[in-house]
């Protein structure tokens, strides 16, 4: 059920972000062509299945959907820099500074999130222009300097800090760099029916961080040719973690019980929510 769900949001945000990106010429349109290929997709199923409990149809929320990943794909390049992590794998090709050049990296990171907000204020998305500048504004809020973007300012920080950041700092700092873009993947659907986010925050703000843990603990038992990209690579470039401060097995634990508090969240929409039940299982099994 979820992964037959989870196949049917990535061929669907697939063809949304080529058919977007189609127009693009030279090695800008292809660098950004060649990041929004494969991946989980993840974030654009949460905004598919969240659209669904709240009477969404599928055709406007294919915007989101391929907004967030357009947003997390320019994360990604920009991670992956020599600047950041120095990442020369992902998604099991090479990335894009290494195909290309850092400058076409840059800018492919910087087009990708332009379209991220042009798909998600896109009129086919609402009928609703408050419901599009909605999403628009809390898309910007989740991403840059309070959301996503300082949190990868900390995690970059931590690398030289004087002293190692403590589990409230770890929490925070992964609650940012992965959680803002799941809490707002997840809140898209009651936000475009002007519904209450609540439960669905609660749900995406564990799963976010339980996505992160089990990165993290991916990077120190993971396989690379499973991840598609390079791993055990956090501990020397002095990442701060759950992994690094307290170990696999605390790691692994807190990453569990962060999966049963994010379903638990979902209690209001009963069995409604079980393929977002089954996607907080594969959270923390996966191995990709
Ligand atoms: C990788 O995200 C970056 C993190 C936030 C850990 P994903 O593991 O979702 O990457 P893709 O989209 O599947 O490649
Ligand atoms: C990346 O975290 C988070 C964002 C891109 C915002 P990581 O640096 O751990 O992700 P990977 O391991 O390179 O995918
Ligand atoms: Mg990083
Ligand atoms: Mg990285
Ligand atoms: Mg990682």
């Amino acid at each position: 059920m979820f992964t037959d769900r989870l196949a049917a949001a990535a061929e669907s945000v697939q063809e949304k972000l080529d058919q977007n990106l189609e127009a693009i010429p030279g090695n800008l349109g292809e660098a950004m062509r060649h990041t929004t290929q494969g991946g989980k997709r993840l974030r654009a199923f949460l905004v598919m299945e969240s659209a669904q409990l709240h009477g969404i149809p599928e055709k406007q929320a294919l915007w989101p959907a391929a907004a967030i990943e357009a947003m997390h794909a320019y994360s990604l390049v920009h991670d992956d820099l020599p600047c950041m992590d120095n990442d020369s794998l992902r998604r099991g090709r090479p990335t894009i500074h290494i195909k290309w050049d850092e400058a076409t990296a840059v800018l492919a990171g910087d087009a990708l999130q332009a379209l991220a907000f042009e798909l998600a204020a896109h009129p086919s998305c609402s009928a609703d222009p408050m419901v599009r500048a909605e999403l628009a504004h809390s898309f910007a809020a989740a991403a840059g300097g309070r959301g996503m973007v300082l949190g990868q300012a900390q995690d970059i920080a931590a690398e030289t800090a004087s002293t190692p950041l403590d589990l409230d700092a770890i929490t925070g700092l992964q609650a940012r760099k992965t959680g803002a873009l799941f809490q707002w993947a997840a809140t898209a659907g009651p936000r475009m029916a002007h519904d209450d986010t609540t439960a669905l925050l609660r749900f995406a703000t564990a799963l976010g961080l339980a996505f992160q843990i089990t990165d993290d603990i991916l990077d120190v038992e993971g396989n690379t040719d499973k991840a598609g990209k390079r791993l055990q690579k956090d501990s020397a470039a002095g990442k701060a973690t759950f992994v690094t401060l307290l170990g696999l097995d605390a790691a692994k634990q807190r990453a569990g019980d962060l999966t049963a508090e994010a379903c638990a969240a979902l209690e209001h929409y009963g069995a409604k929510g079980d393929s977002l039940r089954q996607a907080a299982q594969f959270v923390i099994t996966r191995d990709i």
